[in-house]
């Protein structure tokens, strides 16, 4: 029998981090399915799509191909063929991200994925409608959520690292806008689900969310 955890929140709540690593503790693979929203967005802007046209995006997602592999180093994310790891961490790819994963076409095409990987592994999923739409019988749940401010101090230092330009007020705003858009859409907007166990992680280290969370984890 394989199970799941559920990992949800907005943009810098912690929940990669977490998933990363509770993934390891627990023999399962981790699962970004973000990245995967990210990377329908990234094929929009290279085919020179809106991505808020929902009757362009749908005729596109027939003709592209998203594969997702899990290799030592964590999962890697194609699209038609081309590891885009690297290119879907954009400011421009997260809002069209964002955007894209408004249409219920889009969604239903990327939850039939995830299921399908859940079905056969052990799975640590993170996004925004794990727990109360993609694995509603989820073992585990968890709902992360933080302050805009420091989310969005970890996001900077996250981009930085990276070497990709971008500055605290910007993010600040990417990070509310994105959080309104997730929150308000009709198809599975960012919620917790009831019986998700919500975490702050504004005011505790990694350590410490991680043990939390793990400690919860009792028969996985
Ligand atoms: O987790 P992230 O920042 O990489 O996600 C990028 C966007 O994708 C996010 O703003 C909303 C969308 N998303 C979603 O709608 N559902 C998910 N399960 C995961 C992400």
């Amino acid at each position: 029998m394989v199970f799941s955890v559920a990992i949800d929140g907005p943009a810098g709540a912690g929940k990669s981090t977490a998933a990363k690593q509770l993934s390891a503790m627990f023999d399962a693979i981790y699962l970004d399915t973000g990245a995967m929203y990210r990377t329908v967005a990234l094929a929009a802007i290279k085919r020179g799509i809106d991505t808020q046209d929902g009757i362009a995006l749908e005729k596109m997602i027939e003709t592209i191909d998203i594969d997702v592999r899990f290799t030592g180093n964590g999962q890697e994310i194609y699209l038609d063929g081309e590891n885009v790891n690297g290119q879907i961490r954009t400011p421009e790819v997260s809002l069209g991200a964002s955007h894209v994963a408004v249409f219920p076409p889009i969604r239903h095409k990327m939850v039939e994925q995830q299921r399908k990987i859940a079905a056969k592994n052990n799975v640590v999923m993170d996004g925004r409608d794990i727990g109360t739409y993609v694995l509603k019988d989820a073992k585990y749940k968890f709902f992360l959520v933080a302050s805009v401010e420091i989310r969005a101090q970890r996001r900077y230092k996250e981009l930085y690292g990276k070497s990709t330009e971008a500055d605290l007020e910007s993010i600040i705003k990417d990070i509310e806008f994105r959080d309104e858009n997730d929150s308000s859409r009709k198809m599975s907007p960012l919620k917790q689900a009831e019986d998700a166990i919500l975490i702050d992680t504004t005011n505790i280290s990694i350590q410490e969310m991680v043990d939390e969370i793990a400690g919860y984890i009792n028969d996985a």
